[in-house]
């Protein structure tokens, strides 16, 4: 399968992308003619089981399983005309939808520590109802997203870090720019009703959280992307040099990315290389390391096919 040969120039896909980006930038969804579509049968990777210390702070105890799936298409953002489209309000989620998510998720856990650095959401964790992070700060570094903007902000430690990573980037002469941090819940909501409407609930699922499902939630999760905006939050991000400064760097600071590649059938998500999250240093160390992702740092079996429906 081939994951980054989609990027168009074609105006109304860069339209597209420009709203859908600056609006939610979790991996868009502007369909791609030559798109193909992953097999989902792909097994699940073999997690390699590290043990948790006893009251480790974000130890996750859910053990099920869920789907990888196809990747969103590739859209290129102009980040001058995305600037422009950020402030739209949320529609109200369609009542089928938020019955849909409402179900997929009855049955899952609730984080005990939502407010742990190393805290572990996912398709089978959720955070707790009205969960909202108290130490959010706006982060001094370039975003594509107007100046007042909450989804630039995120929790105070992470911010400092992301701050630290942007500085050093710049001194290796690459230059970074926020997308999307913090996502308030209703906010997350509009957006992933949105792209259900567009792309149905099992496509979405593959690039974005359910509600009450995302790392955007917790203010410890950003979408970068290059100053210039040039494949921001789309799957092109991969080959460019911003990308690779952040493989091999993040993690230096606090950061990892979040949903690598080859992973998809552990994280329950497309390769996003675009999305940080802060675990901090020690863990980020040794997940990059291990070339592992989170659910493995913390030992819980594959998200898999399962958990989707
Ligand atoms: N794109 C990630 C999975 C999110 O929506 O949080
Ligand atoms: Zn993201």
């Amino acid at each position: 399968m081939k994951r980054f040969a989609n990027c168009t120039n074609h105006p109304i896909i860069l339209v597209m992308a420009a709203i859908l980006t600056l609006s939610g930038c979790s991996g868009l969804a502007v369909p791609a003619p030559t798109e193909k579509t992953e097999s989902p049968a792909a097994a699940p990777e073999q997690t390699k089981q590290e043990s948790v210390k006893p009251g480790e702070k974000g130890k996750p105890t859910a053990q099920e399983p869920a789907a990888s799936g196809e990747p969103a298409p590739s859209v290129e953002v102009k980040p001058d005309t995305a600037k422009q489209t950020e402030a739209q309000p949320p529609k109200k989620p369609p009542a089928k939808a938020s019955a849909d998510t409402e179900e997929l998720l009855a049955g899952i856990e609730v984080v005990a520590e939502p407010e742990s650095m190393a805290v572990l959401v996912n398709k089978q964790r959720k955070l707790p109802e009205n969960y909202t992070p108290t130490d959010l700060v706006f982060p001094n570094v370039p975003y594509l997203l107007p100046e007042k903007s909450e989804k630039r902000k995120m929790r105070k430690e992470a911010a400092a870090a992301l701050e630290a990573l942007f500085a050093a980037a710049k001194a290796d002469g690459i230059a970074l720019a926020g997308v999307s941090a913090y996502r308030s819940h209703t906010y997350q909501k509009a957006l992933f009703h949105r792209y259900v409407q567009k792309d149905g609930i099992e496509k979405a699922r593959t690039y974005s959280a359910v509600p009450g499902t995302s790392e955007h939630e917790t203010g410890l999760a950003i979408d970068v992307a290059g100053l210039d905006g040039k494949c921001a939050a789309t799957s092109c991000f991969a080959n460019t040099k911003e990308a690779k400064w952040l493989a091999e760097h993040a993690t230096t600071y606090g950061f990892i990315i979040r949903y690598p590649e080859g992973k998809e059938a552990i994280t329950g998500y497309m390769y996003e290389p675009w999305h940080l999250r802060y675990v901090g240093p020690e863990i980020a160390k040794k997940i990059g390391e291990q070339g592992i992702t989170l659910e493995e740092y913390w030992g819980v079996v594959p998200v898999s096919a399962d958990a989707q429906r």
